[in-house]
């Protein structure tokens, strides 16, 4: 069946700088090369989820400016459902400058519109919310506006993805609320500085970069190793994880089988350059999981 993924979440214009050398504190380098792509957390989530063949809706914020209007432009061209994004007047659109060597990608994101995705804002869009099977949210949108979606997924029993990035401290109807958190290693450090019970710890879906997934069936640890690809750029890895699993989860697949499709997604993502770009199609991931068997 086709699932209804609602990923509500952020959206930025990714300034993309190839680098031979990262520039140390104080210093200038010249770089290799400039690219501009879609991105954001929200916006590469959504996209990960309709390229498998989710129908997807996106709910956030844009500025009134060029950067807003060609990522609005994009998602649609994606099949998503842009309805549940605003224009702000007078904000600039998020843009994230990254800066990315051949081993390391560094990646600072000025908020600008996302921080208007509020409360308010998500209790206008609801009906996107709880017409659908699966909830994604990460956290470069205000916490306030992610705790409320999640208020109302819950009223309706949607499950939710939490993803945790970038880190914050999660409030406790973050953690009760989600039905999954998947965040990376760093995010895990992070996250085991708040307390957390086991109810909770049997919700992570930990991604291990190389060193694959790992995730929880019915209270046992489970991990799904990664797959050998030649790397271009991991900037949107995780969100194509994240993406894939939201789109397998809402159509009622298994979590181990959910998990591992994602792996794969997430694997055949970073052979292109930008975000977005390597995200497959479904057909590409079993063809892939074919080959790898
Ligand atoms: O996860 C990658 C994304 O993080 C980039 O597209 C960038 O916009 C930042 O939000």
């Amino acid at each position: 069946r086709i699932p209804a993924v609602c990923v509500v979440g952020s959206l930025n214009m990714d300034l993309t700088i190839t680098t031979k050398k990262m520039p140390k504190q104080g210093e200038t380098v010249i770089g290799e090369g400039f690219e501009t792509y879609p991105g954001g957390k929200g916006a590469n989530q959504a996209v990960a989820a309709a390229r498998v063949g989710a129908k997807v809706t996106m709910i956030g914020a844009v500025g009134t400016d060029t950067f807003g209007n060609s990522l609005l432009e994009n998602l649609s061209q994606e099949g998503i459902n842009v309805e549940g994004i605003s224009k702000i007047s007078d904000v600039a659109t998020g843009v994230a400058s990254i800066i990315m060597s051949d081993h390391d990608n560094r990646i600072i994101v000025a908020s600008g519109a996302n921080a208007y995705v509020t409360p308010t804002l998500i209790d206008q869009h609801r009906e996107h919310i709880y017409n659908s099977d699966i909830v994604l949210v990460q956290l470069e949108t205000p916490i306030d506006a992610i705790v409320r979606t999640m208020e109302i997924a819950n009223e309706y029993d949607i499950p939710v993805i939490v993803n945790p990035a970038p880190f914050r401290e999660l409030p406790e109807a973050i953690l009760t609320g989600s039905t999954f958190l998947t965040p990376n290693e760093i995010e895990l450090v992070a996250m085991k500085r708040q307390s957390f019970s086991d109810s909770i710890r049997e919700k992570i879906i930990l991604t291990k970069g190389a060193e694959g997934v790992q995730f929880f069936e019915k209270g046992k640890s489970k991990v799904v190793k990664s797959h050998k690809v030649k790397v271009a750029d991991t900037t949107g890895a995780g969100d194509t994880f994240n993406g894939a699993l939201a789109a397998q989860l809402g159509s009622g697949v298994l979590l181990a089988d959910a998990v591992n499709y994602a792996n794969a997604a997430a694997a055949l993502s970073v052979t292109k350059l930008g975000a977005q770009s390597g995200m497959p199609t479904d057909e590409e991931v079993k063809q892939f999981l074919k080959n790898n068997e």
